[in-house]
């Protein structure tokens, strides 16, 4: 069992068609929860750390705690960096110690330096054939120590899309098509006809960003348009981990932290395995 490419797995959903899961971890109890899912599942999986998550736990830790639990758990994982902004060295670094996909999010900058910054990320990582992301048009939200106003989401632009693909050659492209990071104050509208759009017109698989609080029924009709990577993160980081703690702790004789770990694998896996079950991407490894 190992780490496998993000375009390995993308490939196999479009083929046989389903969406794989992109779920972000901050430290081992969740990462833990997010592999054990998949092996119960038999499902792929894609494991992403934020920046701040790889700065808290070393690059190096989280890649080998991604191939142990893969070997652990029998199943092939892909291990992600999400939203790397103004930091290609950390990139660089994570793609070096064996990350098998990244991305680079320069879509706060204008569409020539976007595409400059992508291309750097995408050279770099084709030495080794780590997978890369890209991002066009701006995903709103609270993403880390990123702050973005929902009214201030720019949506991907279609032709914009297209060019961009063709421009730095990236694996996978992450738009903006009304979702947004965080949970949502209004319910989502999510611009399906755009996304048909730019799926039409471009050849890489899509990702949508935002995936918490999304309806079940918006990501069943997404799938077939094009969407083959999904993200969820805040459902996992509020009800998977800081509610557990919040709720179970002073449950907790003896304040053993070690009874609350393990209520985080459960819950985490149970997110996840709800998602897998609406992607669609159970049974399929
Ligand atoms: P949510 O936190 O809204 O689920 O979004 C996660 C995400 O898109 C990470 O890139």
């Amino acid at each position: 069992m190992a780490l496998v490419t993000l375009k390995y797995v993308l490939e196999n959903a479009r083929k046989n068609k389903y969406a794989v899961g992109s779920f972000n971890f901050f430290g081992l109890e969740n990462l833990r929860g997010i592999v054990k899912a998949a092996s119960e599942n038999k499902s792929p999986v894609i494991a992403m750390a934020s920046t701040g998550a790889v700065k808290v736990m070393g690059e190096k830790v989280v890649v080998v705690a991604a191939e142990k639990l893969s070997e652990e758990y029998g199943v092939d994982i892909v291990l992600h960096l999400d939203h790397c902004k103004d930091d290609l060295e950390m990139l660089k670094r994570c793609v070096d110690n064996g990350f098998t996909s990244v991305m680079i999010d320069a879509s706060a900058y204008d569409y020539e330096e976007n595409v400059r910054q992508t291309r750097l990320a995408v050279e770099y990582a084709s030495r080794t054939g780590c997978s890369v992301e890209g991002e066009i048009g701006h995903i709103g939200g609270v993403e880390d120590e990123i702050v973005v106003s929902e009214c201030e989401a720019l949506f991907t632009v279609p032709e914009d899309a297209a060019r961009f693909v063709a421009d730095t050659g990236v694996d996978a492209l992450a738009v903006a098509v009304g979702t947004v990071h965080g949970f949502y104050k209004l319910p989502p509208k999510l611009d399906f006809d755009r996304i048909k759009k730019i799926h039409e017109l471009t050849p890489v698989p899509l990702v949508l960003h935002g995936g918490t609080g999304v309806p079940d029924d918006d990501f069943r009709k997404a799938i077939p348009l094009g969407v083959l990577k999904i993200n969820v993160g805040t459902e996992l980081k509020v009800n998977g981990y800081f509610n557990v703690m919040k709720d179970f702790t002073p449950q907790v004789k003896n304040s053993d932290p070690r009874k609350v770990a393990l209520k985080i694998v459960d819950k985490c896996s149970e997110i996840v395995t709800e998602k897998i079950n609406v992607f669609g991407s159970a049974d399929r490894l």
